[in-house]
């Protein structure tokens, strides 16, 4: 059956321009009922205005789409609640929830005002985490629910003159990994796409004759899959735009037991180095627990640990 919508309700955060715009099209486009919130502000996240979230109501509704704007910030709890309240008040329910919304303030680390380190911390992580807690109970209770986050490849691999929004975007897949944890029984599916578009945040470091291939409805493409019922996934990271779409994930090396039981010596890390990263058959675990207990598992197998 193809992807549709069709009574779903759907929040997307950040979506008055760029990636969440057109995520809220496509979802709207495909039969769902959304909530466009936007705050409204620069792209550094200063000022205020309705515009944005009413624009896309309306370019929603003028395509015969269903929508309805919220202008509350995502960096605070009352925010968080109030955009999750009006897709209740509006439309009864809450399916699937896109914590798209994002600012950005690059300095170099050391040059950085610490007040531009919290501010993206507040939007980026905490945003997710007051509208997902504002969700969470409810997609639990009603045993269906799809949440998106976006990551980024800053965050991912690092980014020169980003730590704020490397921090802030990394942890979001922290976030993801534990709430897998606790939402995938109930068909609660948490995933991450790490975008590569050209919107306002990206346009001062694109070329515009980029624009037609890095429009955000490739990423947009994704976030639908994932916002899905056919979609079982959850934990999964994709970089995706442009037509791209890859898996990342965190592996770890197989490893390698040293010192005999003592304390190994620094020189002793230092001239194991290649063993220690040899990435040549690394795993990736489901949960912290597992990769515990593999390492348990290797000490007994290599009689590190007598059983
Ligand atoms: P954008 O600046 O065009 O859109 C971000 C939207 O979020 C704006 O409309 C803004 O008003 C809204 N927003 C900001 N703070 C808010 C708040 N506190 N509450 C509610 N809304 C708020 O930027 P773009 O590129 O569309 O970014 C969307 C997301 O994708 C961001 O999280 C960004 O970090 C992420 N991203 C984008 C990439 C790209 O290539 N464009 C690359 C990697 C990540």
């Amino acid at each position: 059956m193809d992807v549709s919508f069709l009574n779903r309700v759907a929040v997307v955060t950040g979506a008055g321009a760029g990636l969440g715009r057109s995520h809220a099209k496509f979802l709207a486009e495909r039969g769902a009922k959304v909530v466009v919130n936007d705050l409204g502000g620069t792209v550094a996240g200063e000022g205020a205005s309705t515009d944005a979230a009413d624009r896309v109501v309306e370019e929603i509704v003028a395509a015969g789409g269903i929508a309805v704007a919220s202008y509350d910030s995502v960096a605070s709890e009352a925010g968080g609640r109030n955009i999750i309240k009006t897709a209740v008040d509006h439309f009864g329910k809450i399916d699937i929830l896109v914590n798209n919304a994002g600012t950005i303030r690059d300095k170099s680390f050391a040059k950085l005002d610490l007040e531009n380190f919290t501010a993206l911390m507040d939007v980026h992580l905490m945003g997710a985490v007051y509208c997902t807690r504002a969700a969470w109970p409810l997609m639990l209770e009603s045993r269906y629910g799809r949440v998106v986050m976006t990551t980024s490849s800053a965050g991912l691999f690092g980014s020169h003159g980003h730590s704020n929004y490397s921090s802030a975007k990394l942890s979001l897949v922290g976030l993801m990994n534990a709430l897998k944890q606790e939402g995938t029984k109930k068909n609660v599916l948490v995933n991450a796409v790490a975008p590569m578009a050209l919107t306002r945040m990206t346009e001062s470091v694109m070329s515009p004759k980029l624009a037609p291939r890095m429009k955000p409805e490739y990423v947009s493409a994704m976030v639908a899959w994932f916002s899905s019922e056919q979609c079982k996934l959850a934990g999964e990271i994709i970089e995706c735009g442009m037509g791209y779409y890859s898996k990342v994930q965190i592996m770890e090396a197989e490893g390698v037991f040293l010192g005999d039981g003592d304390v190994p010596s620094p020189d002793m890390i230092g001239q194991h180095w290649a063993a220690i990263s040899d990435m040549r058959g690394a795993k990736s675990y489901k949960n912290a627990d597992d990769l515990i207990r593999s390492v348990f598992y290797k000490m007994k197998e290599q009689g590190v640990l007598e059983s």
